[in-house]
C-alpha cells in the first residue's frame, strides 16, 4: 500500500488538517503581536526587475523534482520506514484557499491567522518571509491562482532522534537532493526553505534540563535546550526554577536554531551578552553524518563557528547548553515624545538628546527598543533587569532633563516587576515583527560614530530621511561587549555597536511579486545606502539583514569569513548545508526555477 501515490496523498492530508487545526487552536496564545503590520504602504517608488540567472541542466546541479534522478515513490517510502513514519510530503498551508482543495471556511480561518508566527512554525514547510514563499500557494490570491509546492521543501522529516537526522542527511546526499534545516521558519534570509529540497524539522526536539556547569571558562547554572525550544518555552522553564536566560524579544523565535547561531539580540543583551555568547556545549550531527559533542575543548573550531557564524551552515544542532542566571526584579519603561507643536529644530534636539543618553542607559545593563519618525519617538520597551523604578528613572534622568530644558513634554509609564519572568510576556508582546507582512534589513551603528552632537544629529537626520521614504525604523540600543570569557564567531562589529537599525517595508495584502520587488529595491538601493555611507564600518546583523546585499560576505561576517569557510570545509566537506547568504553560499546559484547549482 505504501508504494502508491494515493497513500501519500491521504497521509499528507491527515497531517495537513492536523496542522491547520493546531494553527487555529494556537491563535489565542501566540505572543508575537505587532502594531507594525497596521502601518500603511507609501506608493511612488520605481520598480526595477531582478536579473534572472541562466537556466542550467548540468550535473553540477542538485537533482530536481521531475528529473529522472528524482527518487521514486518507493525510495521515499523506504526513507519513511527508516525514519519511523515521520516523513511528511508537503501540502502547502494555503491549499484550502485554492482549487481543487478550496474550502471557504478553512480559507477564511487561515487568512485570519496568516500573519501570526504560530501559523507557520506549527507547519512543517511554511516560512515567514513572503519573498521565499514566492506566492507558491498564497492564501490571499484568487482561488484560481496557483497552489504548488514551489519554493517550499518537497518533503520534511519530523525528527525526534539523531538517527532520523542521519537518515535524512544520507538520503539527501545519496540522491543529490538539496537539504534544508527548518526549526520555526522565522528566517528572514530564506535559509529554512528551498525548492526541490528534503527538510528536517527540529521543532519537536523539546527536551530541557537544568545543569550545574563548571569548566575553565564558566562556572554556574546552565540549561540544556533541545533544538526545537522557543523563547517563550525557555523562559517559562527557567523562571520556574528562579533562573533567567537570554532569548530574543520575540518569544516565538527558536533559541538553538538560527537565533543563537547568528548572534541573537534581546532584552538581556547588555547585561549578559549575545545569544551566541551563552553557548557552553552543543550536540550535533555534522555534514559527514557524525554525532559530535562540541565545546571550547572538544571540536573547538566547530564551537567557534556554531556560536555566531550563522545557522544551517556547519552542522545540525540537536541541543545546546546555555548559561543561566538568577531571577531579579525588572523595570520596564514605555516612553513617548511627540513632535506635534514643536519646531523641527526642537524635535531634532530632543532626538539627539535621546541618542546622547543611550551609552549611559545600556552600559548599566539596560536596553531600549524604539521607533523614530517625523511624528514621534516611541520607546515602548526600555528593559532594565536588576533595576528598580528609581534606578531606571535615574538612568533616564539626563534625557528627561534635556527635554525639560527644551520645553518638550513627554510621557513615561514605568512598571516594576518582581521578576524578569513576569516582565517577559509583556515585553515580548509590545514590539515584534509579524510574519509575512514586511520586508526588512539592518545596519549597525558603531558607538564611536555617535561621539558628539554633530554626529548624533547626522544619525537622526539619516533615520528621518529613511522614514520619509516610507519605511519603519525599528531601532535597538545595546552594549554587546563580551561579558566574561568569550571566544566565538560572532560578527566582530557587534561588539562596538550602539544601535542596531532595522528598516521595515510593510507589504500589502494580497502579496504579489511586483510589490515585493518594489520593497526590495527601496531597501537595497535607497534606504540602506544612507547608513552604509554614514557608517561604512557598521555592517549588518546576518539574521535580520537585506538578503539582496551584494556585499554580504563582508557586511555580515567581516574578518571572520575566511576562518568560518575553513571550518565549514572540515565539518561539511560535501557542502550539504546551504543558504544564499550563509558562509559558502556564493559557491552556488539558483536557476529561474530555484534549482540549486554549483557556480
Ligand atoms: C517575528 C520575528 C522576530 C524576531 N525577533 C528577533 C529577536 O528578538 N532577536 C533576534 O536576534 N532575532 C530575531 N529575529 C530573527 C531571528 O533570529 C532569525 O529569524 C532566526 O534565523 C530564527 O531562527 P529559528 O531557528 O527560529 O528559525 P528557522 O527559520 O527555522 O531557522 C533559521 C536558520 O537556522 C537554521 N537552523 C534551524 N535549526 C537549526 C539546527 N537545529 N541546527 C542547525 N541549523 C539550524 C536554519 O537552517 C536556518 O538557516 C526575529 C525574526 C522574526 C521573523
Ligand atoms: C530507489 O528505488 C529503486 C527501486 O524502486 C532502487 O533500485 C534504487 O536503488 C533506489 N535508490 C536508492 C538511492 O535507494
Ligand atoms: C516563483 O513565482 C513566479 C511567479 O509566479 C513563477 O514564475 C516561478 O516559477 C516561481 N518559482 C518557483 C521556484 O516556484
Ligand atoms: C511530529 O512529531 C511529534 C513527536 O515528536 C508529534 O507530536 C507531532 O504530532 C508530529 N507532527 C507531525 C505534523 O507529524
Ligand atoms: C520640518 O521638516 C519637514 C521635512 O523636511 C518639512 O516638510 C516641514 O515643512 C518642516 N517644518 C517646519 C515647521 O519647518
Ligand atoms: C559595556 O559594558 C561593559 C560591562 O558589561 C563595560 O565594561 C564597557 O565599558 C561598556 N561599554 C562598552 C563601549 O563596551
Ligand atoms: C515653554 O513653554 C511655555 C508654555 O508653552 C512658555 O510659556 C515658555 O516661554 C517656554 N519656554 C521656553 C524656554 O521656550
Ligand atoms: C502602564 O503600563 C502598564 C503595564 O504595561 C499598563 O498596565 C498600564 O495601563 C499603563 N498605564 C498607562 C497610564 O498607560
Ligand atoms: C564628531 O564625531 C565624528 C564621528 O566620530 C567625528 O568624525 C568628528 O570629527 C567629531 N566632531 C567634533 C567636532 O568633534
Ligand atoms: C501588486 O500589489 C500592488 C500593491 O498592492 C498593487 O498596486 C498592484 O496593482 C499589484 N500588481 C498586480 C500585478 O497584481
Amino acid at each position: 500500500m505504501r508504494d502508491n501515490d494515493y497513500y501519500w496523498i491521504l497521509y499528507s492530508l491527515g497531517i495537513y488538517f492536523k496542522t491547520l487545526w493546531l494553527a487555529i487552536n494556537y491563535y489565542f496564545v501566540d505572543s508575537c503581536y505587532s502594531f507594525l503590520s497596521t502601518m500603511m504602504i507609501k506608493p511612488g517608488i520605481l520598480w526595477l526587475g531582478l536579473l534572472t540567472p541562466a537556466l542550467s541542466q548540468s550535473t553540477s546541479c542538485k537533482c530536481f523534482p521531475g528529473e529522472s534522478c528524482w527518487p521514486t515513490v518507493g525510495n521515499w517510502s523506504a526513507l519513511n520506514d527508516e525514519v519511523e513514519g515521520r516523513l511528511i510530503q508537503t501540502i502547502p498551508l494555503g491549499s484550502p484557499c485554492h482549487d481543487p482543495t478550496y474550502d471557504a471556511e478553512a480559507c477564511t480561518a487561515l487568512q485570519g491567522v496568516w500573519f501570526k508566527p504560530v501559523t507557520h512554525y506549527q507547519s512543517s514547510s511554511s516560512v515567514m518571509e513572503a519573498f521565499f514563499a514566492n506566492a507558491s500557494c498564497d492564501p490571499f490570491l484568487p482561488r484560481s491562482s496557483q497552489c504548488v509546492i514551489g519554493t517550499y521543501v518537497q518533503y520534511t522529516v519530523n525528527v525526534s532522534t539523531s538517527d532520523h537526522v542521519v537518515s535524512a542527511l544520507n538520503f539527501a546526499k545519496k540522491n543529490n537532493i538539496r537539504f534544508v534545516i527548518r526549526n520555526t521558519g522565522h528566517d528572514y534570509e530564506g535559509k529554512s526553505t528551498g525548492a526541490g529540497a528534503l527538510g528536517i524539522w527540529t521543532h519537536h526536539l523539546k527536551d530541557k534540563s537544568i545543569l550545574d556547569w563548571s569548566d575553565e571558562h564558566y562556572q554556574g547554572k546552565a540549561i540544556k535546550l533541545g533544538a526545537g525550544i522557543q523563547g517563550f518555552e525557555a523562559i517559562a522553564f527557567a523562571t520556574a526554577s528562579n533562573l533567567v536566560l537570554v532569548t530574543g524579544i520575540c518569544s516565538t523565535v527558536g533559541i538553538t536554531g538560527g537565533y543563537l547561531a547568528g548572534g541573537g539580540h534581546g532584552p538581556l543583551l547588555s547585561k549578559f551578552g549575545l545569544g551566541a555568547d551563552q553557548a557552553l556545549e552543543y550536540e550535533v550531527i555534522d555534514g559527514q553524518g557524525r554525532y559530535l559533542t562540541v565545546n571550547r575543548m572538544t571540536n573547538s573550531d566547530l564551537y567557534w563557528a556554531l556560536s555566531g557564524g550563522g545557522g544551517g551552515t556547519y552542522a545540525v544542532v540537536l541541543s545546546v547548553v546555555v548559561k543561566a542566571y538568577p531571577e531579579e526584579v525588572t523595570t520596564v519603561t514605555n516612553l513617548a515624545v511627540y513632535s506635534a507643536g514643536l519646531s523641527n529644530e526642537t524635535y531634532i534636539s530632543a532626538l539627539v538628546s535621546w541618542v546622547r543618553n543611550l551609552p549611559n542607559l545600556v552600559d548599566s545593563g539596560a536596553m531600549a527598543t524604539f521607533l523614530i519618525d517625523r511624528t514621534s519617538l516611541l520607546a515602548p520597551t526600555i528593559v532594565a533587569y536588576g533595576k528598580t523604578t528609581d534606578e531606571l528613572n535615574a538612568l533616564l534622568q539626563p534625557f528627561y532633563s534635556s527635554l525639560i530644558a527644551l520645553n518638550v513634554t513627554y510621557s513615561a509609564n514605568t512598571t516594576t516587576y518582581s521578576t524578569y519572568g513576569e516582565s517577559y510576556p509583556v515585553v515580548s508582546t509590545v514590539i515584534s515583527d509579524d510574519a509575512y507582512s514586511s520586508h526588512g534589513g539592518t545596519w549597525l551603528t558603531p558607538r564611536a560614530s555617535l561621539a558628539n552632537d554633530t554626529a548624533r544629529n547626522a544619525y537622526v537626520e539619516g533615520i528621518l530621511e529613511a522614514t520619509d521614504l516610507g519605511v519603519t525604523a525599528l531601532l535597538g540600543s545595546w552594549n554587546a561587549s563580551k561579558k566574561g570569557d568569550i571566544d566565538n564567531g560572532v560578527f566582530p562589529q557587534w561588539r562596538s555597536t550602539l544601535i542596531g537599525n532595522a528598516f521595515i517595508v510593510p507589504l500589502s495584502t494580497p502579496w504579489n511579486l511586483t510589490s515585493i520587488e518594489v520593497a526590495q529595491h527601496l531597501l537595497t538601493n535607497q534606504v540602506l545606502p544612507i547608513f552604509q555611507k554614514l557608517y561604512p564600518d557598521g555592517g549588518a546583523y546576518l539574521n535580520e539583514a537585506d538578503y539582496n546585499d551584494p556585499n554580504w560576505k563582508v557586511n555580515f561576517y567581516g574578518t571572520n569569513y575566511a576562518k568560518l569557510r575553513e571550518i565549514k570545509t572540515i565539518y561539511d566537506p560535501s557542502d550539504i548545508f546551504y543558504g544564499s547568504t550563509a558562509v559558502g553560499g556564493d559557491e552556488w546559484y539558483q536557476t529561474e526555477t530555484k534549482q540549486l547549482c554549483r557556480v
